[in-house]
């Protein structure tokens, strides 16, 4: 799961998708492309909506996407089309590239739709993002447990 900044969208797309797939074996992870908030806390908002959900993010901290991260993980998912761009731009060949997706073409494909950030707005914000990751958490799942 990747995000600008790994403090708000991403971090809870990773808390989502783990509390989703206990019983799978599947290892979910999170990173930014920026490395504004390297060591930080999950951004209290990010905590709270989790919270709301029984979903805990406070022992995760914040680390900037890697190139190893092609090797480590499958399905890189962008939250949004800056941060696809910029994972593009770091693949170095067609095997990485297949990796990227935006995460909510697996609602719509090929929509190319961004899941907003939520940083300088208020509380709602967050809420409205929880719900677009709840949702296509639910359908990420239903497709691993087809494998
Ligand atoms: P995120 O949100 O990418 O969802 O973690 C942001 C967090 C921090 C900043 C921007 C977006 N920032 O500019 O510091």
């Amino acid at each position: 799961m990747v995000c600008l900044g790994n403090i708000c969208r991403s971090p809870l797309a990773e808390g989502i998708l783990k509390s989703k797939t206990e019983h799978l074996d599947v290892i979910v992870d999170s990173a930014g492309t920026a490395a504004y908030h390297i060591g930080s806390q999950p951004d209290i908002r990010s905590i709270e909506i989790a919270n709301k959900y029984g979903i805990d993010l406070r022992n995760q901290r914040a680390r900037q996407f890697s190139r190893a991260d092609f090797d480590e993980f499958d399905i890189i998912y962008a939250m949004d089309t800056n941060n696809f761009a910029h994972l593009t731009s770091l693949a170095e060949n067609q095997n990485e590239r297949n990796k990227i997706r935006m995460i909510l073409n697996e609602i719509k494909s090929e929509s190319f739709d961004s899941v907003p950030d939520p940083y300088y707005g208020g509380d709602n914000g967050f809420q409205n993002v929880y719900e677009m990751l709840n949702k296509v958490c639910e359908i990420i799942t239903q497709n691993l447990e087809k494998r």
